[in-house]
């Protein structure tokens, strides 16, 4: 199964500037580009002369990377502030970056009086200058963004920590104001890069061994090119044809600018992966008006069957939001029936959450959460049993596998399809597999969530 965006994740960079005696810690809460943004600003970080340390108790410099998506991510930085208020007497310096950063901005002072900077991922650029501010005793530094600006935050800095796959974000921002969405309002307003920039950093992350690429955006298919050189489906073959790179993933699609030509390029290009996460929201055209989706269910509906009839067995997941206000038990039967419809190979549920400064914050939030707790888990109950009749029937089919790790209690190995389902399997006697390396692996049993199978030998 795919990872859920939203998880948590903490980055450690390996090895450390050996000799750097100033020591930061950094925590990231949220999405893919959240974490992405965490490793170039730990590359920033380290190319300033800071090392990179494992524990609160370690550091001179605490970073947490926030989201603000839904009310729970937020509540979890604040509570993760709280926790570390006793370590202020410590001299300990604390930062606050990402989503919540910029929502807050200098409220956030306020709330947690420790806190010395507080900035939005549009900042970026600036953090050697407010690295310097933070060194000279300054207290109250912000980086805040006034969706003006046209900057992406490129560095040659980014500290992957995995040697194989990568993420390379190629548009930043969102434009699309959802009436419940904080992004265009934490990620400022949508820019992309150059095609000729992000080919320069694909092509030198395969010439140091990467085969795995992750393009990423809010709308990484809103991708527009400033020069005009390439289109988003033209910039996805570009990448997938560079020599060394044989996994290309992209996420996250947007229906509106979901166009038949993507489908092309997976189809013609065995490098692409066959996966679109492409989130839906509702299955009801009424919500998703209301929710400003600038879809229908039809619409939806057509681009999944360009998905279905594609040459390749393209995996599809998607997003769904329970509980929008004013969604009446018949839209939310329309988005249990467009699940069946769809037949997706995993979906991530919400349950529906009022954000400030978006439109829908104005609306009576009509559903309680014990209803919005049941209709959450009718989908996901009805998603498992979806998924657990798919599974079944991979089983005796071979797939292609990434190494991911290993499982030594139960001695399998653990790899990933390019549909990006996770297959365990038994090695060949004599032939374990090294992690990074491509494998070919029968399946012969399934779960809802994952494949069990045995390694084959290729050809
Ligand atoms: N740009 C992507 C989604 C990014 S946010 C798109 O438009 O599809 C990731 C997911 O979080 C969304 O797809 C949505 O399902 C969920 N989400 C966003 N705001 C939410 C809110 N206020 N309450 C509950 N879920 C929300
Ligand atoms: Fe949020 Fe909508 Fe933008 Fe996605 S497209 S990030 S849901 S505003
Ligand atoms: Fe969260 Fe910001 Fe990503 S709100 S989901 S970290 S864009």
């Amino acid at each position: 199964m795919p990872d859920n965006p939203q998880n948590v994740t903490s980055i450690i960079a390996a090895p450390p500037s050996a000799g750097a005696k100033k020591t930061f810690y950094l925590e990231t809460f949220g999405c893919q580009m959240n974490v992405h943004d965490s490793e170039k600003v730990i590359g920033t970080l380290l190319r300033q002369g800071y090392r990179q340390v494992e524990t609160v108790e370690e550091a001179d410099l605490v970073f947490y990377n926030t989201c603000s998506i839904r009310d729970k991510a937020e509540q979890k930085v604040f509570n993760r502030l709280n926790d570390y208020k006793k370590f202020q007497k410590q001299g300990k310096k604390f930062a606050v970056l990402g989503c919540v950063a910029q929502q807050e901005g200098e409220k956030i002072f306020e709330k947690a009086p420790y806190v010395s900077l507080v900035a939005g991922s549009a900042s970026y650029n600036n953090l050697p200058q407010m690295l310097v501010q933070l060194e000279a005793g300054n207290t109250r530094i912000t980086g805040l963004d006034d969706r003006q600006t046209d900057l992406t935050f490129e560095t040659e800095f980014t500290a992957r920590t995995n040697p194989h796959r990568g993420y390379i974000t190629i548009i930043e921002g969102c434009d699309k104001f959802c009436a419940y969405c904080v992004v265009p309002y934490t990620r400022g307003k949508e820019r992309s890069r150059t095609s000729d920039s992000v080919l320069a950093e694909a092509r030198k992350m395969a010439d140091l061994g990467y085969t795995d690429i992750q393009l990423l955006g809010q709308n990484v298919n809103a991708f527009a090119d400033p020069l005009g050189k390439k289109t988003f489906a033209e910039l996805l073959y570009a990448v997938g044809e560079l020599p060394g790179i044989r996994r290309v993933r992209f996420t996250t699609s947007h229906p509106r600018h979901f166009s038949r030509d993507i489908i092309e390029a997976i189809d013609a290009l065995p490098t692409l992966c066959d996966h679109v996460h492409l989130p839906v929201q509702s299955g009801s055209s009424r919500v998703l008006n209301a929710m400003h989706r600038e879809y229908t269910r039809e619409m939806y509906l057509e681009k999944v069957s360009w998905i279905k009839a594609s040459k390749r067995q393209i995996a599809l997941t998607t997003d769904l939001i329970v509980g929008f206000p004013g969604e009446t038990p018949a839209d939310f039967e329309e988005t249990i029936t467009l699940m069946h419809e769809c037949q997706f190979d995993a979906v991530f549920g919400f349950k529906y959450s009022p954000r400030p400064n978006t439109p829908a914050i104005t609306m009576e939030d009509s559903i309680p959460d014990e209803e919005k707790a049941r209709r959450l888990q009718i989908l996901l109950d009805r998603q498992r049993e979806i998924q657990r009749v798919n599974y079944e029937k991979q089983v005796g089919k071979i797939f292609e596998v990434m190494v991911e790790g290993f499982n030594e209690a139960r001695g399998q190995v653990n790899g990933r399809t390019s549909q990006n389902v996770t297959l365990n399997f038994t090695a060949l006697p004599q032939h374990t597999p090294s992690i990074g390396s491509y494998v070919t692996a029968r399946v012969i049993k399934s779960f809802p969530n994952s494949l069990v199978g045995e390694m084959v030998v290729q050809g």
